[in-house]
């Protein structure tokens, strides 16, 4: 069989798969997925899934009678190498699938906790459904709830934790909450939001051990600036949850020989060096034309709109990916909207009061316009959205001034 062989049901292999019968694609689409059931959205699983405001069937991208409407046929496996001569991808089971194009939306896993004592009963990470599954069961019981990473994961697991009663510690390694993702203002604001919710937050804070009694996790200890376990601040636990980054799923790309930096190499059109076989999601390292240099993205804009843009190329009408990237995460009621690609140095102008819990942090590289950071202000987001996919003119001193209409920008 040819076709289009996607390997990662996640959210961009399956928009590839919508997106190619949408711009009328018509040869055999399969979908191979690690996970049991159908394809389902992971940004609630942080936040209303584990509140108890939405459950599992509600998750899914699509009902069942989707992917037979479509001739989507969704298969279940994992696969563990790929035979580039032949044309086929091996899978775990000894089987083998056929391919005239293939796309590796493998995604990205969490990075484990380097320290002794991960592997406690009562230590969580979350991704997956089944790891939110775990991980829901478990709070209901538990009491002293430690989060290792204050980042997304983090950060979104301790609003829903404190909402629900548990006493909450965040430990992260650096000064800066988020400090991957948004600038030193933004990433101060959240910090103290999330002291204002109770929540004890231990910044300059890397875990060199967790404890435990009996094969149960009891403590997380920290650094304090003495770098060996014994060293540190224990802070005790019978729940914790470790959210340090992720690490790309490129190995069967590596281990066929295409080339892997901080993620699946392919060009501006997605593609590796092998013609029959692309790329797109958290998986990659691609050519981006906001930033001006190569970047691996992982969110959720990313994979949908690069899976849209391969759609395209993969039915005749190719075009380099040029998408504005952004993303967004709720905290408690703290809605943050991120458009655009800002670098550590970039500038950064506040726009409204941070007092009101409505603001909006302009970031510029020489008073040019690279990315927005919002918090409650999705009118500056959408409209930033619309700036930055062109040439934004805004000034520093334009941004910051709260009496200038940004919207007047669009008539520039
Ligand atoms: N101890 C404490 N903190 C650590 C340690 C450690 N040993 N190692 C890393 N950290 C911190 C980092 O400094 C960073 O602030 O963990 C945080 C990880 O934050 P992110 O990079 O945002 O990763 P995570 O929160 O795990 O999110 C993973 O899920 O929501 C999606 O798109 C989001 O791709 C992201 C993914």
């Amino acid at each position: 069989m040819s076709g289009v062989l996607i390997v990662g049901a996640g959210q961009g292999g399956f928009q590839l798969a919508a997106s190619l019968r949408e711009a009328g694609y018509a040869g055999p689409v399969r979908l191979l997925g690690e996970e049991p059931g159908l394809p389902y959205q992971r940004p609630p699983l942080s936040k209303a899934f584990l509140k108890g405001e939405a459950d599992a069937s509600q998750l899914e991208l699509r009902p069942a009678a989707f992917y037979a409407d479509h001739r989507i046929e969704l298969l279940h496996g994992r696969a563990v190498a790929i035979e580039r001569a032949a044309r086929r991808v091996r899978l775990a089971d000894g089987t083998a699938l056929d391919y005239g194009h293939l796309v590796l939306a493998t995604g990205a896993r969490n990075r484990p906790l380097p320290v002794a004592g991960a592997d406690l009963d009562g230590v969580f990470y979350l991704r997956t459904l089944a790891d939110a599954q775990v991980l829901k069961a478990r709070l209901a019981a538990a009491r002293r709830v430690v989060v290792v990473g204050a980042g997304f994961i983090g950060l979104e697991f301790a609003a829903v934790a404190r909402a629900l009663g548990h006493d909450v510690t965040a430990v992260e390694a650096t000064l800066h909450p988020m400090g991957r993702a948004v600038s030193q203002p933004m990433s101060a604001f959240f910090a103290e939001a999330h002291r204002a919710m109770g929540t004890r937050l231990a910044l300059s804070a890397g875990v060199v051990a967790l404890h435990g009694r009996d094969g149960a996790v009891t403590g997380v200890e920290v650094a304090d600036g003495a770098l060996r376990p014994g060293g540190g601040t224990v802070f005790p636990a019978d729940l914790v949850v470790v959210g340090i980054g992720v690490v790309p799923n490129a190995e069967l790309a590596a281990e066929a020989g295409l080339e892997v930096r901080n993620g699946i190499v392919v060009d501006e059109t997605l593609a590796t060096a092998d013609p029959a076989i692309s790329a797109l999601g958290d998986a990659v390292s691609y050519p981006s034309v906001h930033a001006g240099l190569t970047v691996r993205l992982e969110s959720v804009q990313n994979a949908v709109d690069q899976a849209r843009c391969l759609a395209h190329r993969l039915t005749g009408k190719p075009a380099p990916y040029a998408a504005v990237p952004w993303f967004w995460s709720d905290q408690a009621d703290l809605k943050l909207q991120i458009v655009g690609l800002a670098a550590p140095t970039d500038s950064a102008v506040l726009r409204g009061d941070p007092a009101s819990r409505r603001f909006s942090v302009f970031r510029f590289h020489e008073r040019r316009l690279t990315a927005i950071e919002s918090v409650n202000r999705p009118a500056d987001h959408m409209l930033g959205r619309r700036l930055l996919a062109g040439r934004p003119s805004l000034t520093p001193e334009e941004a910051a001034d709260e009496g200038f209409e940004l919207k007047s920008l669009l008539a520039r």
